[in-house]
């Protein structure tokens, strides 16, 4: 298999699918508070993607897996499964949302907090945004995927926290995970060049402690093995002529705030 290079149909259809994706994540927010447990917001997001948008969700068993979403709390670091824990305050939770809709795929994942949170949690989180932010910033025709890589990783280790290294982004398109794998850590200068027509995710996992993860014996849960927090954000994107087309974008998330020149990072 190689990378697919989409055209511009398979672009519009794309930017159609994101749109959806991002709508569920606007859609649940103001469900995520204390007292909910993560299979209501499951079930809530379900039911909104198969009959208000006429999407599939994803996730439903792909390779077995039970539920429609994806919750990952606290130290659970993704592929969390929707069940009967409630969430709490001062809980954080990675939802992680993938529909279908004309056979092409939009994944994206936002960190809640369920009341205040600590200030680590806040930092955490900010920190990972930002890494999101600055990876897809440098995505243009010619540029590497090492150097998106690095970036997300100096910068994260810069703030003292932790890339994890099992799991990546990916090509996304008619197939929900195909080529290229989109590393969050790396080497300037290595890897893939950028070609307009690419569509893939960036989806840095950050660890407030060590990077290590531990896969639960549900065979899809994965924790940091220090069971320190973990924190997520994802989009799905295009390289276009120019730079990048991000398709799950939200309406609170300005495109100059996902524009970030570099050196604002070097602090
Ligand atoms: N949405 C996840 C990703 O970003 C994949 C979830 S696969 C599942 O790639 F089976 F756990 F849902
Ligand atoms: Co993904
Ligand atoms: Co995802």
């Amino acid at each position: 298999m190689s990378i697919t290079l989409k055209t511009p149909e398979e672009i519009e259809k794309m930017r159609i699918a994101g749109r959806l994706a991002a709508d569920v994540l606007e859609m649940i927010a103001e469900y995520v508070v204390p007292g909910v447990s993560t299979e209501e917001l499951d079930q809530r997001c379900h039911d909104y993607m198969v009959n208000h948008q006429q999407t599939i969700p994803a996730p439903l068993n792909y390779h077995g897996f039970p539920k429609s979403i994806c919750t990952s709390v606290n130290h659970t670091v993704c592929h969390g499964i929707p069940s009967h824990k409630v969430l709490k305050k001062g809980d954080i939770v990675n939802i992680d949302i993938t529909v279908i809709k004309d056979e092409f795929h939009g994944d994206t994942s936002e960190m809640f907090v369920v009341g205040e949170p600590s200030i680590l949690a806040k930092r955490l989180i900010e920190t990972t945004q930002k890494a999101l932010y600055l990876g897809i910033s440098l995505v243009k025709p010619g540029v590497k995927l090492g150097d998106i890589g690095h970036a997300i990783q100096r910068y994260v280790e810069g703030k003292r926290y932790s890339v994890v290294r099992e799991y990546c982004g990916h090509g996304i398109g008619r197939v929900f995970h195909e080529e290229p794998q989109v590393l969050h850590y790396g080497k300037p200068d290595t890897g893939i060049t950028l070609e307009e027509g690419m569509t893939f995710t960036i989806e840095p996992m950050v660890n407030a402690g060590k990077r290590h993860v531990k896969l639960l014996s549900d065979d899809w849960t994965v924790v940091t093995k220090d069971r320190s927090l973990s924190a997520q954000f994802e989009h799905t994107l295009a390289v276009t002529a120019t730079g990048f087309e991000i398709f799950t974008l939200r309406s609170a998330e300005t495109i100059e705030a996902t524009h970030i020149p570099s050196e604002a990072y070097n602090a």
